[in-house]
């Protein structure tokens, strides 16, 4: 898929009552646009956020994550997995999910839908069940024809599978794996695309795939092989969940996205964040804003990277510190929802590419 032509775009702030962003002049004098704004200047398609439903009840974290101008996309952390969605056997709630696509879709943020078969968040009833391969294979087509036509036409991308490799290469032994066999994966992908509406884009998501190694040359070769036997993928989401002190370089990133360039199919930084070992410094939040702006930059130099998604945008909502205590601060804003010098670098980044 060819980048979008950055279309000119007027300069109309979208901020929501009581959001303000803080006027901050870019190069050219411009008052700051937003970075989905910047980013469609620069060839993306969209510059987004996930955005969970723990601080829905926060209205300005809410103004923020529904900015267009800012995030012209968006993805639900958490309330499009399995444990929320069908926590019990053949009973489907959309609450959580419908409280930010609803939202989302009025807002004109497109979404990325997130995520049909992984083996984290799954409730009780799918881990502890008493599974033949007929019966488990059943219970996810299930799953997927449900929930892919819930939300049709409403995804401009759906990770149909998240998280199937190892670091080494090799499948994660999952109850997915275990019961079902390695063709888990690609019925998945067949299901999507069978139960999902026209031209929703069907990815592989997966973390760890920032570099050209072991797991990224083996999610290429399940693509290649996919590509070659007409099962149905459109694009590889890479996580892009990265420690400031051990991030991949801008050209790191660009030869594992140049990998699936090459396949010709769409990229995309999924859940990008930059996790700080604490206590934080000026100096820490200077070499997390390089990471930011080269895997971003990354995505814009090259081709079929169609877009950018930070996993979410305020370091107290982030996964990072219950997943990784020690580490945090890894969002674009902090605790005051104040941009961090990562967000100005991206956006000065991006104003540079358009005006080139
Ligand atoms: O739903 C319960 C709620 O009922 C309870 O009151 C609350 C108490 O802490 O916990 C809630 O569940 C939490 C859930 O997020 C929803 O907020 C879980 O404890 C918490 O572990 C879970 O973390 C999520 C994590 O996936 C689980 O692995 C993060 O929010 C979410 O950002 C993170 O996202 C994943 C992507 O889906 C896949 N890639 C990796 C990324 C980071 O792990």
């Amino acid at each position: 898929m060819m980048k979008v032509a950055a279309a000119a775009t007027s300069l109309s702030l979208v901020a929501a009552a009581p959001y303000t962003p803080p006027t901050y002049t870019t190069p050219s004098n411009l008052t700051h646009p937003g970075l989905d704004i910047l980013a469609k200047r620069a060839g993306l398609l969209y510059f987004g956020t996930a955005i969970d439903n723990v601080v829905l009840n926060n209205t300005a974290y809410v103004s923020i994550a529904h900015n267009v101008s800012e995030f012209g996309q968006a993805t639900p952390s958490n309330g499009q997995k399995w444990m929320y969605i069908e926590p019990q056997q053949n009973v489907f709630n959309y609450s959580m999910a419908d409280a930010i696509m609803k939202p989302a879709k009025e807002a004109g943020q497109m979404r990325r839908c997130h995520t049909f078969a992984w083996h984290s968040q799954l409730p009780d009833w799918v881990n502890n069940g008493n599974w033949t391969k007929e019966t488990l294979t059943a219970v996810l087509e299930n799953h997927i024809k449900n929930e892919a036509q819930y939300f049709k036409d409403d995804c401009y991308a759906w990770d149909v599978v998240n998280e199937a490799f190892e670091d080494d290469g090799s499948l994660r032994n999952s109850i997915w794996l275990q019961v079902m066999g390695p063709e888990y994966i690609e019925l998945a992908f067949k299901w999507a695309r069978q139960y999902t509406g026209n031209g929703t884009r069907l990815y592989y998501n997966d973390y760890g795939i920032e570099r050209v190694n072991n797991k990224s040359l083996a999610v290429a070769e399940m693509a290649k092989d996919f590509i070659a036997r007409d099962i149905p993928i459109d694009g590889v989401g890479l996580q892009a969940h990265f420690t400031v002190g051990r991030a991949p370089t801008y050209d790191e990133v660009s030869a594992a996205l140049t990998l699936f360039d090459d396949l010709k199919l769409e990229t995309a930084l999924t859940e990008l964040d930059v996790r700080i070992l604490l206590p934080d410094s000026p100096e820490k939040q200077e070499l997390q804003a390089e990471v930011y702006t080269n895997a971003t930059k990354a995505c814009v130099d090259v081709a079929e990277c169609v877009g950018v998604t930070v996993w979410d945008f305020w370091d107290p909502v982030s996964w990072v510190p219950e997943s990784f205590p020690g580490y945090g601060n890894a969002c674009l804003l902090d605790d005051d929802l104040q941009r961090k010098p990562a967000y100005y670098a991206i956006e000065k980044m991006l104003d540079e590419v358009a005006k080139k």
